[in-house]
């Protein structure tokens, strides 16, 4: 029987390059497309030699094809507070045309459709919890809307063809996810900590520190992908780790865990960082089991 193939946008990226070892060890043969805006070849270099995958540079944002595919995983798009700030207009663009011109493959192939979203579709909350059916509360014009706005749209077109042309779609609202292959200076929390943790540096932890997160390991939420790409489920989902700790807390156990003597050292509140960022532990848990319970019945 001839292998499915999945196209994976993004794929030279962090959780693109993950989500190929994934989809290869669920028995497709992948092919990565990226444009190494922000990925790096180096996170497919033990890919190589694997001759069920194939890695095509290239910008979605131009039309493109590379050939028939069983699903489509798009993940393309610049993540970090850092790298999309430093390319705005490429994040809006990749969110639009991009997106367009992978609903296109999904459907010129029958193929099945997976995008990735954000909790930043919620910007700054006013519902705590924020359950899927929050429509949120993101300032379209502040600077970070190059990305909210992009990821609002991205899910938007996706519906839109879902509705009309009946496209068989996913959407994932990612939550912090870290792991090997995150860049060292993308500016989010576990990186800088670790980075400053083993130069010995202080860890820069902005206000008092009680802000809180959450993050999920890399692999646990690529096994939320593979269930969710399995279910029946077409509207948003939210993924991530439902369990919090301040920034404070998170400092001290990358302290603990580097057996670093760096101190932590506090620094003026970032304006638009938001001090609770992942509220949904109830309603998001309550979703996650239904989810896993669906997706596990209908895989
Ligand atoms: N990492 C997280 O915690 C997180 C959280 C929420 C959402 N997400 C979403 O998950 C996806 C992947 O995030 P990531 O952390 O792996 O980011 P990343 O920057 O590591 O990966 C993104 C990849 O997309 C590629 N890319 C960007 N524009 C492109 C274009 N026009 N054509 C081809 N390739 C292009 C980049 O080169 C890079 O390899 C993104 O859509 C992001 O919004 C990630």
């Amino acid at each position: 029987m001839k292998k499915p193939r999945a196209l994976v946008t993004g794929g030279a990226g962090f959780l693109g390059s993950h989500l190929c070892d994934a989809l290869l060890g669920e028995g497709y043969s992948v092919v990565a497309a990226d444009n190494l805006l922000t990925g790096r070849l180096a996170n497919l270099e033990h890919l190589r030699n694997d001759s069920r995958f194939e890695l095509q540079q290239l910008d979605i944002n131009e039309p493109f094809d590379v050939g028939e595919v069983n699903y489509v995983f798009h993940f393309a798009c610049p993540a970090s507070p850092v790298d999309y700030t430093a390319h705005g207009i490429a994040t809006l663009k990749v969110g639009s045309l991009g997106t367009f011109h992978t609903l296109d493959i999904a459907r010129k192939y029958d193929a099945k459709y997976f995008v990735s979203s954000t909790s930043e579709c919620y910007g700054d909350p006013t519902e705590h919890p924020q359950k899927e059916t929050y429509w949120g509360n993101v300032n379209p014009i502040g600077p970070r809307s190059v990305y909210d706005e992009s990821k609002r749209f991205t899910e938007a077109v996706t519906m839109a063809y879902h509705r009309y042309h009946n496209l068989d779609t996913r959407i994932v609202r990612i939550f912090n996810t870290y792991g090997p292959r995150m860049q060292l200076n993308d500016g989010r929390v576990i990186p800088n900590f670790t980075k400053q943790a083993l130069r010995g540096e202080d860890l820069t932890v902005y206000g008092d520190g009680s802000q809180t997160r959450s993050f999920c390991y890399v692999t646990d939420e690529i096994e939320g992908f593979l269930r969710l790409a399995k279910s029946v489920e077409h509207f948003p989902v939210n993924i991530g780790n439902p369990t919090e700790f301040t920034i404070l807390e998170c400092a001290q156990r990358v302290l603990a865990v580097t057996q670093s003597e760096s101190k932590t050292s506090p620094k003026p509140e970032l304006c638009w960082a938001g001090s609770r960022r992942l509220t949904w532990r109830q309603a998001c848990a309550c979703r996650w089991i239904i989810s896993v319970e669906q997706l596990t019945s209908s895989s």
